[in-house]
């Protein structure tokens, strides 16, 4: 499975916002949104476009249109914070959702909301997700993912740990992660170290 960093400045630079503890929800939101659409850009390079013709105002000229439907899973709850601008980067999409949440103790994710558009060999599926920390959330997402009919998956996270990644690749090797950076380890409660604490809480202010 591929795995993609982007080293984009911007990405670097809204990365920190979202890690520093003094950030107020109003700015961590925006950071959310700006690095979705970098990140988003980045990981929409490998999509294919048919050639057509578009006619300006005084002559025919060459372009292209996207091929392939694009489908946005965001993983309730904080994948939410990713959706708008990951819409707003790649157009015409529709949406999937799955809702998903991490036992306290366990860490282990349950599943409490799904609703998929039509899935199959014609669309692309991006899984919206910021935090790929055990990878629980992300491999059971896209387990049902999969059985809805998709074929082409890929994961958009904005920090994922070693741990998930490795669990990720093991259990879905053909999915392509995006994300914005590699954090060291998890600590006893499964968080991501130095991460960002729990995004959820931090982008709704729970
Ligand atoms: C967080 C995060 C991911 C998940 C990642 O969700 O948004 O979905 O944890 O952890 P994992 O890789 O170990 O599964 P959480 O369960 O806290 O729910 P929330 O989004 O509703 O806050
Ligand atoms: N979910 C979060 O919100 N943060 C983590 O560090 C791990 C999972």
């Amino acid at each position: 499975m591929a795995i993609e960093l982007s080293n984009h400045p911007l990405v670097q630079h809204y990365l920190t916002i979202l890690r520093d503890v003094e950030t107020d929800a109003e700015s961590f939101r925006r950071a959310c949104s700006g690095i979705t659409g970098v990140l988003m850009t980045e990981a929409a390079k490998q999509l294919e476009v048919d050639a057509i013709t578009v006619q300006t105002p005084l002559e025919k000229a060459h372009g292209a249109r996207l091929r392939g439907e694009i489908v946005f899973v965001p993983i309730l709850r904080a994948g939410l914070g990713m959706l708008d601008a990951a819409m707003a980067t790649v157009p015409g999409s529709s949406v999937g959702y799955i809702g998903l949440e991490r036992d306290e103790v366990t860490a282990e994710a349950s599943c409490y909301y799904s609703k998929m558009p039509e899935l199959g060999a014609a669309q692309i599926v991006y899984v919206l997700d910021p935090m790929l920390a055990t990878g629980g959330s992300a491999i059971q997402s896209i387990e049902q993912i999969k059985a809805a009919g998709a074929t082409r998956v890929s994961m958009v996270s904005i920090i994922a740990a070693p741990e998930g990644v490795k669990a990720l690749q093991v259990a879905h090797p053909d999915v392509t992660i995006m994300t914005g950076v590699i954090d060291r380890e998890l600590n006893d409660s499964k968080y991501i170290c130095p991460g960002l604490g729990d995004f959820g809480d931090r982008l709704f202010r729970t």
